[in-house]
């Protein structure tokens, strides 16, 4: 693979002028790029370039019309210095499936998998070892064609950066329940990775931050009833010693720390229901006193309590219980991404040593 992949390393690394230790979320990125360009027809030959901007028509489509997806995923370091990735096949099906729904030409697994070896084993000294430390990878497919005809390009650009990363969210996260506002009806493309899905989720997010809440917790567009997701996070309620969450759908992104949440709670003998939730039964279980958590599960943030929520101008507390099923699974979870468990799914895939 290496010898099909155009290979300009760059002249010098950045990496010195990096503070590890005070990193925004994705804003600092590893010295190289991964690019493919989708011309005639097909991919062509691919090449890691030096991370720069790059020249593109003011009329590319993926402006006008915001035909893009993309994934995020991570790579970790173990104690000895090997680098991991977590289910990358996973992703790769998945920006296969989002880019099927965007009228994107589908990048192929395998060569996605190579991609991500190659680009990874070239910037690995900005993999730093200790849980919590993290690259967080990004690919990215977006239609590169310039024209403004509203219709899928003829061109697109396949590409994956990386960005080092410690924890997404600084403090405590607490989400506002929508009761007006939609992320995806029915149909559309909730369940793509599609860049879209989070513009449009900006303009109220920032009306929740204004009211103290750092996320909104969809709910169905056409009666907000039901319980979808939130922001960048699957959701999970622990009701009773029950874990439960909302089956994906065409609303729903099909997470993968979602469904690894989920048979990781089955191995440790935790209760899970996946079924449809109302937002009336969550309110009636943190009136009883059942509901004993809620937390995120994504990418970017592992497994993330969730402190409080608030719905039609009322404020509920959800505190961490002592045993909570959040760490729990946060902590098997990460021992299987930096190699400190046994991996009885066999998810660690193994980049470099
Ligand atoms: C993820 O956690 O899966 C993400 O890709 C998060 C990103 C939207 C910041």
């Amino acid at each position: 693979m290496e010898d099909f992949i155009n290979i300009t390393p760059v002249a010098a690394s950045r990496i010195d002028q990096v503070d590890f230790d005070n990193l925004a979320f994705g804003s600092v990125f590893t010295d190289h790029m991964f690019v493919c360009d989708y011309r005639n027809g097909a991919w062509e030959r691919p090449s890691i370039v030096p991370f720069a901007p790059m020249h593109m028509s003011p009329a590319a489509s993926v402006l006008h019309y915001g035909q893009a997806v993309f994934e995020g995923m991570k790579a970790f370091k173990d104690d000895t210095g090997s680098v991991w990735l977590f289910r990358p096949e996973q992703n790769g099906k998945r920006l296969a499936a989002s880019s099927e729904r965007l009228a994107i030409p589908q990048f192929p697994v395998p060569v996605f998998l190579s991609a991500l070896k190659e680009l990874l084993t070239r910037d690995k000294e900005w993999i730093k070892p200790g849980k919590g430390n993290s690259l967080y990878v990004r690919p990215f497919v977006f239609a590169s064609a310039a024209g403004v005809q509203a219709s899928a390009a003829s061109e697109y650009r396949f590409m994956v950066i990386c960005a080092p990363v410690s924890s997404y969210y600084g403090g405590e996260v607490r989400v506002k329940i929508a009761d007006h506002f939609s992320r995806a009806p029915q149909g559309g493309t909730g369940y793509a990775k599609a860049a879209g899905n989070y513009g449009g989720q900006f303009y109220p997010t920032q009306l929740a931050n204004n009211e103290g809440y750092q996320q909104i917790i969809w709910t169905d567009a056409a009666t907000h009833e039901y319980i979808e997701e939130a922001g960048t996070m699957n959701l999970f309620f622990r009701i009773g010693d029950t874990l439960l969450t909302a089956p994906t759908s065409d609303s729903i992104l099909d997470g993968v720390t979602r469904k690894s949440i989920l048979d990781l709670a089955k191995h440790m003998d935790i209760q899970t229901e996946v079924r449809p939730l109302k937002v009336a039964e969550l309110l009636a279980a943190q009136k009883s006193g059942t509901l004993q958590e809620i937390f995120g599960s994504g990418t970017a943030v592992v497994v993330q309590p969730i402190s409080g929520f608030g719905y039609k101008g009322e404020n509920y507390e959800t505190p961490l219980p002592k045993d909570s099923y959040a760490l729990k699974l946060k902590n098997a979870l990460m021992d299987i991404q930096y190699n400190k468990a046994e991996d009885p799914f066999q998810w660690r895939y193994k980049v470099c040593d």
